[in-house]
């Protein structure tokens, strides 16, 4: 199976920007992982679940972008019935058991627990849909892991303004409360947010992910804030009233993508992406100060000023609310899948839409072909970018528990996922080597268990390690290659760069 491996892989032979070096060996080793260190999985319910009208469900943004507008998705295709997980969530659990999880993060969808988007009435088959689903992980010693939003927003709450209206910051509490008073008493491990930078940039500066917005360089700054606000709320509601139940822990979980200089003079540039594009979301929480990063303020301040707006498009957090924002996150949720490398000069002028948050962060990103294996253009090959990404989280916020809330890699289809299995090997090695030299990494979540409903995407990229047949009725899954050597790795607690799975079998391992 090494036939299939690029003849020469990057290695970063330091931290420092700039130095990473082409070397034609791997290490080949057994690496242990810490004792108490977990392992799991993670779907979101409108990627898996389907059922998107049954037993009271009410339309959210995703219902709402597919049903007017069908082929804004690749495939022309939809939520609708997807994985049928809503009626499937029994083989779900079972294929858990089969990989030997220690958790499963899943997400609730707003409008089945609360079809009026509020609390003022509550959809039992809903929540019967996700205590059953709890209830039977819980049977199996498996820890539910629970998202409150990912991306399906109510459309009523949409059609209010979304994230760019104030009041999410109530109506989001108000859902949380609802939840932890739900599913508080069996769940220990919440997710208040996914992905803020996909939501507001991609969703509201920009149409690349409902509600397609695409309110450049104004709306996507209004929704990070109230978005931190709302998470923020969620996370002194739970630790205040909720965390006394059985000691659970609530954060956040930000994508992260790494951006790197090439050459030295443009390791600024590639500072302020990673400012510009995550750290938005991560200093306000996990900085001794608070706040917007400074050269966020600033760029945007200035460029509003030139522009001609009367005040800075990013909006200000007062004293109070950088406060209230700051130290509100148990762990540092980390979704990881890219790199890039960037620079900044005159060809920056005038390159992107004015107003822009690309205008604003003002770098170009490019990346190597020997960065892409497989088919697919989604997930490219740069393990050391994740190691880069852990050392500045670990030197940035003095060493946060950090969770792997997500990492993977896409394929066109088919069971013999042999680049996936390279990618997961090497990002996990990847991790591993941060930890070695001090991040406090607790646990790593593969996205995806199975194949799902890849947002504009539809189902042209495939990120399970399981195969899902979207030909059969009940969207039957057969696990890939990958499967088997995620779940070696999870029986084993170690990384064996040599494993090849002799079978294809997949069965229950005692005790689970
Ligand atoms: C900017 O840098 C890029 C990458 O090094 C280079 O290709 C481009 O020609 C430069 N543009 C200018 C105007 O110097
Ligand atoms: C993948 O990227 C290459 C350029 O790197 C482009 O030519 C090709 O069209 C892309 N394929 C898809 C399916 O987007």
């Amino acid at each position: 199976m090494w036939a299939r491996w690029p003849m020469f892989l990057f290695v970063c032979s330091s931290i420092v920007i700039g130095e990473c070096k082409i070397i034609n060996n791997v290490r080949h080793e057994v690496r242990k992982f810490p004792e108490d260190f977990l392992f799991g999985t993670a779907t979101a319910s409108y990627q898996v679940e389907g059922a998107w009208d049954k037993d009271g469900k009410t339309e959210n943004i995703w219902d709402h972008v597919t049903l007017t507008n069908p082929c804004v998705v690749k495939d022309c295709s939809n939520g609708d019935i997807a994985d049928d997980s809503y009626h499937q969530y029994k083989r779900d659990v079972e294929m858990m058991r089969e990989l030997g999880l220690d958790f499963y993060r899943f997400s609730l969808s707003w409008t089945r627990i609360l079809p009026t988007s509020f609390p003022d009435k509550i959809n039992e088959a809903g929540v019967q849909y996700y205590n059953n689903l709890i209830d039977e992980m819980l049977k199996y010693n498996i820890k539910p892991m629970i998202t409150l939003f990912h991306w399906d927003l109510p459309q009523k709450l949409q059609e209010m303004g979304g994230w760019t209206n104030p009041e999410i910051v109530n109506w989001f509490a108000d859902y949380a409360r609802i939840a932890f008073e739900l599913f508080g008493d069996r769940v220990t491990d919440w997710i208040t947010i996914n992905e803020p930078h996909q939501v507001c940039y991609h969703g509201y500066g920009d149409d690349s992910l409902a509600p397609l917005l695409n309110i450049k360089g104004v709306a996507d700054y209004l929704c990070a804030k109230n978005l931190l606000l709302a998470h923020a709320k969620a996370y002194h509601i739970y630790d205040k009233e909720f965390r006394s139940l059985n000691g659970g822990k609530i954060f956040i979980a930000l994508s992260a993508q790494w951006y790197d200089a090439e050459y030295e003079e443009f390791v600024d540039a590639a500072k302020e992406a990673n400012d510009f594009t995550w750290a938005i979301y991560s200093h306000p929480i996990f900085s001794e100060t608070g706040d917007f990063p400074p050269v966020l303020k600033e760029y945007v301040a200035q460029k509003s000023a030139e522009q001609g707006f009367y005040r800075s498009r990013l909006p200000e957090f007062t004293e109070e609310e950088i406060d209230y924002v700051r130290g509100t996150s148990d762990y540092f949720g980390l979704n990881h899948y890219l790199t890039y490398y960037v620079y900044r000069n005159e060809s920056v002028v005038n390159y992107y839409e004015s107003p822009s948050f690309e205008e604003d962060m003002g770098v170009i990103t490019y990346f190597y072909d020997e960065w892409k294996i497989g088919e697919s253009n989604y997930t490219k090959f740069v393990p050391w970018g994740f190691y880069k990404l852990l050392t500045r989280i670990r030197e940035d916020y003095g060493n946060p528990p950090v969770i792997i809330t997500e990492n993977g890699f896409a394929t066109r289809g088919g069971l013999n996922d042999e680049d996936r299995i390279t990618y997961y090997r090497h990002y996990i090695s990847a991790m591993l080597d941060a930890m070695e030299e001090g991040s406090d990494v607790r646990a790593y979540t593969a996205w995806s268990l199975m194949d799902n409903f890849e947002w504009l995407a539809g189902y042209t990229e495939r990120f399970g390690l399981y195969q899902v047949d979207y030909e059969s009725p009940e969207r039957t899954r057969t696990p890939r290659k990958s499967a088997f050597v995620y779940k070696q790795i999870l029986r084993t607690r170690e990384l064996d760069m040599h494993y090849e799975p002799d079978t294809d079998v997949m069965t229950i391992d005692e005790g689970h």
